[in-house]
């Protein structure tokens, strides 16, 4: 079991978890994620390591409360405890040695660099962050990413904090003032794909860390399959990281709504199964 040591609220349906992970923290390099199982009736879902300390043994999440197992894993709280962190799964980032790096998140994706923001600044790398939300409640990890980051932009579509707009409002003036050596993006797919468009004509090497729907997390099951360069990959086994340029978008997001009508049934049941918790009490 693994206990749930802290949890933060930090925006609308979104919290910060510290949870008892000693394997995971020993191994956890960044670009890393866990798939993590509530109860034996669980669903696998895979997550984003946002840090870690391996002395301590514990890992940082950031949880979106999207559907029904991240709902459920809101609703938990300290003392709480997950039945299988399973992981540190995936390939480690593999960044070009180039001197500025740009780390780019939206939703989760912001914690999700930041271990490969923290990396490249302890390389004495020039790092500069950029964070998109939809809206100022909603973005995440401002605090780390100043803290890490030599130059932090802030970018909301509404226009409510920092630049309006979305977060290639923020990169496109960079990339005429800076030499940029690399950019690592992670974030919902059509963002990642607005960032590879901007940097594909300039050759800027562009990672994206690809949300495919996973299963098994270990390259057996096939769930994960996407497209790069032509070529079949699996994301939890050669990713989740690719190079940007060289991702089919459009297969990605067919895949990611393959089971939305199952996804909406199981959401629908449980909001019922409250209702009827909330009548008994
Ligand atoms: C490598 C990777 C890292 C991720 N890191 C984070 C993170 O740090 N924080 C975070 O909040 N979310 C993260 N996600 C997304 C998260 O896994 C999904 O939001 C979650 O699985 C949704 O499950 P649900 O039951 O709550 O919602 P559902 O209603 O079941 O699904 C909502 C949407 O989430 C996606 N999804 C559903 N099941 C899976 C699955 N098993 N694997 C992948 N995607 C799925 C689908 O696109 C689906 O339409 C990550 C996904 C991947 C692939
Ligand atoms: S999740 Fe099964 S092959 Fe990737």
């Amino acid at each position: 079991m693994h206990k749930i040591i802290e949890r933060t609220d930090v925006a609308p349906d979104t919290v910060m978890f510290r949870i008892e992970a000693p394997m995971v923290a020993r191994k956890a390099q960044p670009g890393h994620f866990v798939i993590i199982r509530i109860d034996d009736d669980g669903e696998r879902i895979p997550l984003s390591l946002a840090e870690w300390h391996r002395e301590d043994g514990w890992i940082r999440l950031i949880v979106q409360g999207v559907g029904y197992t991240t709902k459920r894993l809101n609703a938990m709280t300290v003392g709480d405890a997950l039945l299988d962190v399973v992981g540190p799964l995936g390939r480690r980032t593999e960044l070009p040695e180039n001197d500025t790096l740009v780390v780019i998140g939206g939703g989760y994706g912001a914690g999700a660099v930041l271990p490969n923001a923290r990396e490249a600044r302890a390389q004495g790398r020039r790092v500069i962050g950029i964070i998109g939300a939809r809206t100022k409640d909603l973005v995440l990890v401002e605090d780390d990413m100043r803290s890490i980051c030599d130059d932090t932009y802030i970018t909301t579509n509404d226009g409510s904090y920092g630049i309006k707009g979305f977060v290639t409002h923020a990169l496109e003036p960079l990339l005429e003032t800076e030499t940029i050596g690399a950019i690592l993006a992670v974030g919902p797919v059509p963002m990642m794909r607005a960032v590879s468009d901007l940097t594909r004509e300039k050759q800027i090497p562009t990672i994206v860390s690809l949300n495919a729907v996973m299963v098994d997390g270990t390259g057996m099951c096939g769930g994960c399959r996407v497209t790069v360069g032509g070529e079949t990959k699996f994301a939890c086994f050669h990713g989740p990281d690719f190079d940007g340029h060289q991702v089919n978008y459009d297969e990605l997001v067919l895949r990611q709504k393959m089971y939305a009508a199952q996804e909406k049934a199981a959401l629908d049941h449980s909001c019922k199964i409250d209702e009827q918790v909330a009548t008994l009490t």
